[in-house]
């Protein structure tokens, strides 16, 4: 189980959900099941505009997942990482804040998403 919280200046509070983590849940996925206005369009990892900021509430370090070669090139294109950030992140496994919604699989862990 994962404690997810929703931030947005889009909502008039906080959200906090629970997910169960690896059940091939997407971030998206869950904000949609619980009515969490994160905006989308493709759910492919393609157009960006599902973009949102993940950071852990345990004070652990966020659990990496690495960023595919779609999601770099998205978060690259956007403005949100740039390539030498990349590579940073890849040689000191240091997980990226910035996610996609619809790629970034739920983990064991309770995080924050600011959108
Ligand atoms: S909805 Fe297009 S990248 Fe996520």
């Amino acid at each position: 189980m994962a404690n997810i919280t929703f931030s947005s200046p889009a909502m008039k509070k906080d959200v906090t959900v629970y997910a169960v983590a690896g059940d091939r849940c997407t971030l998206l996925s869950v904000a949609q099941e619980h009515k969490v206005p994160i905006h989308y369009e493709c759910q492919n990892g393609e157009c960006g505009s599902c973009i949102v900021e993940v950071s852990v509430l345990d004070g652990k370090k966020l659990k990496g997942v690495h960023l595919t070669e779609k999601e770099k090139t998205v978060l690259v294109l956007n403005g949100k990482l740039t390539k030498e950030e990349i590579e940073h992140m890849e040689l000191n496994d240091v997980p990226p804040k910035w996610r996609m919604a619809c790629q970034y699989m739920v983990l064991d862990q309770d995080i924050l998403v600011k959108f």
